[in-house]
């Protein structure tokens, strides 16, 4: 789901990209290579420490930076990035609207947002501990989306025997 996701943003040189909940950074190295600077927020201070540490060349030479926060209260300015993506990490959201918001908000005009997600269909039949996990259905993020302020919603999945779905849209 992550090399999908991450092929979906078809970054450019001079992109700036921003991830959050990258947790184990399984495609920062790809990032990091494809696009001008690479921000990674997560709520976990250890993965954010782990981060820094394995990326320290990139964040001394200023290509990358590494953060505590929140999908819900992103520690960054408004419309600095060209790009946002966010893997496994929908059904931590403590809303789905306001995780959308703040991804618009982050994101320039024309930026693009990419979600992988797995669907509630799936998740329901993993009995995932509900305390933990919220299960999303694909129209909710999409309606999220919408209502943030992305155009051109569209929820892929590659192919019909993929249980995981990714979500994309343009910021207005
Ligand atoms: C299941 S892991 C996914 C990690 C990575 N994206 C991947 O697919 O391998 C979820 C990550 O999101 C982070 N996280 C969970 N809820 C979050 C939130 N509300 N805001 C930011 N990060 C969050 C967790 O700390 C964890 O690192």
């Amino acid at each position: 789901m992550n090399s999908y996701a991450f092929n979906q943003l078809q970054l450019v040189a001079e992109d700036r990209v921003v991830e959050i909940g990258f947790g184990g950074a399984v495609v920062v190295p790809q990032l990091l290579r494809d696009a001008a600077f690479v921000c990674g927020v997560d709520r976990s201070q250890d993965v954010v420490d782990a981060a820094s540490r394995r990326f320290a060349e990139a964040v001394r030479s200023g290509r990358a930076e590494f953060r505590v926060g929140t999908i819900e209260n992103l520690p960054l300015p408004d419309a600095t990035f060209h790009k946002a993506l966010s893997v496994h990490t929908l059904y931590f959201w403590q809303s789905l609207e306001a995780g959308s918001r703040e991804l618009a908000r982050v994101l320039a005009p024309g930026g693009q947002v990419v979600l992988g997600f797995l669907p509630k269909a799936h998740m329901d039949r993993m009995n995932m501990p509900v305390d933990i996990f919220t299960p999303r259905e694909p129209n909710e993020v999409i309606a999220a989306l919408q209502g943030a302020g992305f155009n051109d919603v569209e929820v892929r999945r590659p192919t019909a025997e993929t249980a995981w779905l990714v979500a994309t849209g343009v910021r207005r």
